[in-house]
């Protein structure tokens, strides 16, 4: 084999490689020495929420569902639940993450979005949807006049997701990783207090109601958590399926004649 045979087998085992990686889940470079986030001490500024002093809870080890509990419980303002979520360390999902990725928009809001789980973009800017379903999210909710950015309550979006950290690979998060969180959510929501619920895809769906199958849910009010709730497809699955957009239009205009 001659050496443009051999640069054309090189780039290709390079390329199977990057696609192999990519599969696995290593989406972005960052170094080439292997970095231990076991090791890591935590950052002492930029969006990492720094760790709070403990509450004066009881924390039982051998239950994260219970120390969730107690942890939530005991967090009477937003800034307190932030803390207590960025301190619980019962979540394995903690440890691959760059940031707690806790929430964004109006806390005043009527309305809440409630997504998945942080991807790639949002680990890395801890805010949640700022990657391209993000992008979508917000051209959705600006066709009904809904805004994160509105300092108005009325047309304002407050946006969290099930979990405050990115799964391996954008994996689904599995059902004792939800079970673990699902304690802040609740006291999340109860602290916003939103008027509706909108629960974006199959694991905030699932988190809620216990019900699995958002293709078949998503456009029915129910209720979660004592208000009004409306599934809808989440705008990932928009991305992948454009036809699905009529249907999520028809979720739109429900969700803007709720609110008049
Ligand atoms: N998908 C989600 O469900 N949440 C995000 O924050 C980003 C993508």
């Amino acid at each position: 084999m001659g050496i443009a045979g051999e640069i054309a087998d090189d780039w290709q085992a390079a390329l199977a490689a990057l696609v192999w990686l990519g599969e696995a889940g290593a989406d972005e470079a960052i170094s080439e020495t292997a970095l231990n986030r076991y090791d890591l001490a935590p950052e002492p500024s930029g969006p990492r929420v720094a760790a709070a002093p403990s509450p004066d809870v009881p924390v039982p080890a051998d239950d994260p569902v219970g120390a969730a509990r107690a942890s939530a419980a005991a967090a009477t303002t937003l800034e307190e639940l932030r803390a207590a979520i960025a301190r619980y360390p019962h979540c394995d999902l903690k440890k691959g993450a760059r940031n707690t990725v806790f929430a964004d928009g109006n806390p005043a809001a009527r309305v809440l979005l409630l997504g998945e789980a942080p991807g790639a973009d949002e680990d890395r800017e801890g805010r949640p949807f700022v990657g391209r379903a993000g992008q979508l999210l917000d051209r959705m909710f600006a066709t009904i006049g809904l805004s994160r950015t509105s300092p108005d309550a009325e047309s304002a979006l407050y946006i969290t997701n099930v979990m405050p950290w990115r799964p391996p690979g954008n994996r689904d998060p599995e059902p004792a990783e939800i079970a673990m969180m699902l304690p802040f959510v609740e006291r999340h929501i109860a602290l916003v207090d939103p008027q509706v619920i909108v629960v974006l895809g199959n694991t905030p769906l699932f988190a809620l109601t216990g019900a699995k199958g958002i293709l078949r849910a998503r456009g029915t009010w129910t209720q979660a958590l004592g208000k009004p709730m409306l599934p809808m497809t989440h705008p990932a699955y928009l991305l992948r399926n454009p036809s699905a957009k009529r249907e999520a239009w028809a979720d739109l205009l429900s969700l803007q004649a709720r609110l008049r």
